[in-house]
């Protein structure tokens, strides 16, 4: 599969999650083996009025390449102009949010809002294209509620306007992160289009990515909260779906180690403060169904520091 003019290596990448999948987890997860990732949403409007939130979570380290931009935003000429000044940051390419169910994003008529208007998404698709020297990808759901939607004819338009890879996530805006994934739905996109398909949705284990892949005939994988405190789970599918080898699950001592490096990143690019606060959420996750972390799990919520961080994440270790 190539994405323009360069191929992605192994089987899957790190979905984009806007206060999750920030630089210092993409980072982690393409130490891991993850083949590319996609920086957390940002808003066009933002982009062009300069603010300055917007323009950081553009950043993009030169640990996470190849890495995209992802933009949301209804007007195809903010979207062209958010797009040339995300340049500066060196995206390896553009991608559109067509799938945020977020109301706040909605309302204003982008993310899954313009999967309703594919005439203004396709002249959103356009006009980045045109904008700029860089493929431009398109991440879908695969519809706005339960009433009748062609995913297929949707991804055909926004071939036809230029898009060079679509992602689809196999659930409806309405749907939000609930199951079902409709696969046969990525599939119908998959035999619609010549661009290359991603598959997206639920993909937690080995055995997810190889249904995925055989159930829809996608071209590549993405992984979203699958890998949330299981960055592993880049190498883990790779190492099944590339040489047939299922890798054990990392014990407590490792998965505390992993932590403990994504606390060293997270605080090198936020400072220890923020750091360790945005850590938080992450540290539930890494523990999540651990034997002994229940107990200790509390304390996440009022540590402070690396070194109190080091000291409990010793302790849990210990305890496994
Ligand atoms: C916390 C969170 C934040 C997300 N933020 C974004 C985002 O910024 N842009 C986007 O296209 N999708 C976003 N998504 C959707 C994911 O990229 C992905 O499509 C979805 O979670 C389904 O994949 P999964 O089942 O592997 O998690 C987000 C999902 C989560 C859980």
């Amino acid at each position: 599969m190539k994405i323009g003019t360069w191929e992605p290596k192994g089987f899957c990448a790190l979905a984009p999650m806007a206060g999750a999948a920030d630089r210092a987890f993409r980072e982690l997860c393409v130490s891991y083996g993850a083949s590319f990732c996609v920086s957390e949403m940002v808003s066009a409007k933002g982009i062009v009025m300069g603010d300055r939130k917007s323009d950081s979570l553009m950043e993009i380290g030169e640990d996470e390449r190849p890495c995209a931009v992802q933009l949301f935003g209804s007007e195809p000429a903010a979207m062209a102009q958010a797009a040339v000044t995300a340049l500066r940051h060196k995206p390896d390419f553009i991608d559109i949010n067509m799938g945020c169910p977020a109301p706040k994003v909605t309302k204003t008529g982008a993310g899954s809002a313009l999967l309703k208007d594919p005439v203004l998404a396709a002249k959103i698709v356009r006009a980045v294209k045109d904008a700029v020297p860089l493929p431009v990808t398109v991440k879908m759901r695969v519809g706005w509620d339960a009433s009748p939607f062609d995913p297929a004819g949707f991804a055909q338009a926004m071939e036809a306007a230029g898009a060079d890879m679509i992602t689809v996530h196999g659930r409806t805006r309405l749907q939000m992160y609930a199951p079902p994934v409709d696969r046969s739905a990525i599939a119908a996109v998959k035999r619609a289009v010549r661009l290359p398909v991603i598959g997206n949705g639920d993909i937690d284990s080995p055995e997810a990515a190889r249904l995925m892949l055989e159930e829809t005939g996608c071209d590549f994988l993405m992984i979203g909260r699958g890998a949330l405190g299981r960055p592993w789970l880049f190498r883990a599918v790779n190492a099944y779906l590339g040489e047939g080898i299922m890798l054990p699950e990392p014990d407590g001592e490792e998965k505390m180690r992993v932590l403990m490096r994504h606390a060293e990143l997270i605080c090198r690019y936020r400072g220890e403060r923020i750091g360790i606060t945005e850590l938080r959420k992450h540290a539930l996750w890494y523990t999540k169904g651990m034997r002994g972390g229940a107990r200790l799990r509390s304390r996440f919520s009022t540590m402070k520091s690396l070194s109190e961080l080091r000291e409990l994440a010793e302790e849990i270790a210990a305890g496994c």
